[in-house]
């Protein structure tokens, strides 16, 4: 069975004192998950000394975007050497927030993931469908691009390591959850799609968090679907209880 991963995306969110609070009340709330993965994602300046409060705990740190490149004259960007080198674990890539706002295509996202890739970050891959697409069918057809060309070039042997994180963009920050059927249905397809391309073995080890206005009321009803490998968390992230309730719920599954 896949280990379930719940992660946390701050988003935009928080000082650093109200960040550091809220690792420290995780710290010790979530002191004896052991089956599941948990990851806080904060905004870059608050890495460092969340990295330093959670080492040597199971809780590990993501960032929230990188860039392809390693190092050099592009203002305001951050490398997956500097995210390294201040401890970080994971970065998710591709979120749709960053595709709308910020213009990230399938290519650069793609670019992103394997630096992250051969960097030893494990990626979180974002894919999602909109509102007006699921409407007009689109859903299939997108998601299938997005995994295509986010994994174009990638190994079996990577794929299998990274987490992908089907993230319905109608259901981010609404209120409007995917049902578990409606999630099932795509991380089907997506786990169908790296069959095609990496194969079965691949397929099944890959994992596939949903996310989407997850809150402690609707984790367990997701977290129990065996293909729903976990969570990518935003609003209910960012406080201690609603987060830790979220974990247990995976716990519970893992
Ligand atoms: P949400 O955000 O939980 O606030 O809907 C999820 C995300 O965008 O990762």
């Amino acid at each position: 069975m896949r280990k379930k991963i719940v992660a946390g995306n701050w988003k935009m969110n928080l000082s650093l004192q109200d960040g550091l609070a809220l690792v420290k009340a995780l710290k010790s709330s979530l002191s004896d998950v052991k089956k599941s993965d948990v990851v806080v994602c904060p905004p870059f300046p608050y890495l460092v000394p969340i990295a330093d409060i959670l080492k040597g705990t199971r809780i590990g740190v993501g960032a929230q975007n990188m860039y392809f490149e390693d190092k050099g004259a592009f203002t305001g960007e951050v490398s997956a050497p500097i995210l390294i080198s201040v401890g970080t674990q994971y970065v998710i890539i591709g979120h749709s927030e960053r595709r709308k706002y910020f213009g990230e295509t399938n290519e650069i996202v793609n670019k992103k993931i394997k630096k992250a890739i051969v960097s030893k970050l494990i990626p979180i891959m974002c894919v999602g469908e909109s509102l007006e697409q699921r409407e007009k069918d689109e859903t299939e057809a997108v998601i299938t691009s997005q995994i295509n060309e986010g994994l174009f070039e990638l190994l079996a042997a990577d794929v299998k390591k990274m987490i992908i994180a089907y993230e319905p963009i109608w259901a981010i920050g609404t209120g409007r959850t995917a049902s578990p059927e409606q999630a099932v249905e795509v991380h089907k397809l997506i786990r169908s799609i790296v069959a095609q391309k990496f194969g079965k073995e691949t397929a099944e080890q890959v994992r596939i968090q949903y996310g989407g206005s997850v809150k402690p009321d609707n984790a367990e009803i997701l977290l129990q679907q065996p293909d729903i490998d976990g969570a990518l968390v935003g609003g209910a992230s960012l406080k201690a209880d609603s987060f830790e309730a979220i974990v247990r719920a995976g716990e519970l599954f893992s």
